[in-house]
């Protein structure tokens, strides 16, 4: 049966460990601040030994480990130093890489992501492709042989909200067919929102029959997950809070007060 998979975004091992033990996590996608912040958290435990468990939780099912360097050489080097320790505890490492490491139109490195990702394909090692914000960036790293390719949704909604001056509430809903200012939908380079940037890197994928799954990211509330869902992403990671939140209705509360109510009355007189 194919459904949504759900990654859990967090370094946190006791999120993690939760999210596997109620069945609900289908991989885990984690960033070296993530990181940074969890090991910090913990005085009895290194980085090695952190990243082993979050490895060993998961076992079965993809983690990914994002390389902190810049240029191909440098990421090549990494991403296999990545793989060749940590692969080993369970066969489970997909390697992050941004899709263009470059800082400005006048760097140099625009295409070390894309030499990276074919680099270590060509090796076996999954890769995992960050920072996509156009359908043409998912569409080369697919064709560079990525496993994945990460649309960062929130981040695209920021962009558009900052753009247009409206002002917003980092985890606002933004709608999948965008906002109108002036009577004149806005956009970033013709996506009008975080999913419909999403939508068009499914579409595009399938189209052309890549295999390449569409790993939605920067997903901050419940509606966008919907929406990731509905147009037809393979993945959603997600926090752990967005997780929680994913199950709140102030009618299912109150339905349980009243279900509550009825049964202790019905149980009093048996
Ligand atoms: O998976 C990407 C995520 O960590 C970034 O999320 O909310 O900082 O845009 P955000």
């Amino acid at each position: 049966m194919i459904s949504l998979k759900i990654y859990i975004d967090s370094a946190d091992l006791d999120e993690i460990k939760k999210a596997y033990e109620w069945g609900i996590a289908d991989g885990v996608t984690t960033n070296p601040s993530l990181l940074k912040k969890a090991v910090g958290k913990r005085a009895d435990i290194n980085m090695k030994k952190y990243i082993i468990d979050i490895l060993k939780t998961a076992e079965g099912t993809p983690v990914s480990l994002e390389v902190t360097t810049e240029t191909s050489k440098e990421m090549i080097a990494e991403g296999k130093k990545l793989y060749e320790l940590f692969n080993p505890v369970a066969g489970n490492v997909v390697i992050k890489i941004p899709v263009n490491p470059a800082y400005t139109d006048a760097d140099k490195t625009h295409f070390d992501g894309i030499k990276t990702i074919k680099a270590l394909s060509t090796e076996g090692i999954p890769v995992n492709t960050t920072l996509i914000f156009t359908p043409e960036q998912a569409l080369l790293a697919a064709k560079a042989g990525a496993r994945y390719v990460s649309p960062f949704a929130g981040r695209v909604d920021d962009l558009i909200r900052k753009n247009s001056g409206m002002s917003f509430g980092k985890d606002d809903y933004y709608p999948h067919d965008g906002k109108t200012k002036d009577g004149v939908v806005q956009d970033d380079t013709g996506v009008v929102s975080g999913i419909d940037l999403v939508s068009q890197c499914v579409d595009i994928l399938r189209y052309y029959g890549l295999e390449t799954e569409v790993l939605a990211a920067s997903l901050r509330n419940p509606r966008q997950v919907r929406d990731a869902a509905l147009v037809g992403a393979d993945i959603a990671t997600l926090p752990f809070p967005v997780i929680a939140d994913m199950l709140k209705h102030k009618k299912t509360y109150e339905g349980m007060e009243a279900f509550k109510k009825d049964i202790v009355d019905e149980y009093a007189r048996l």
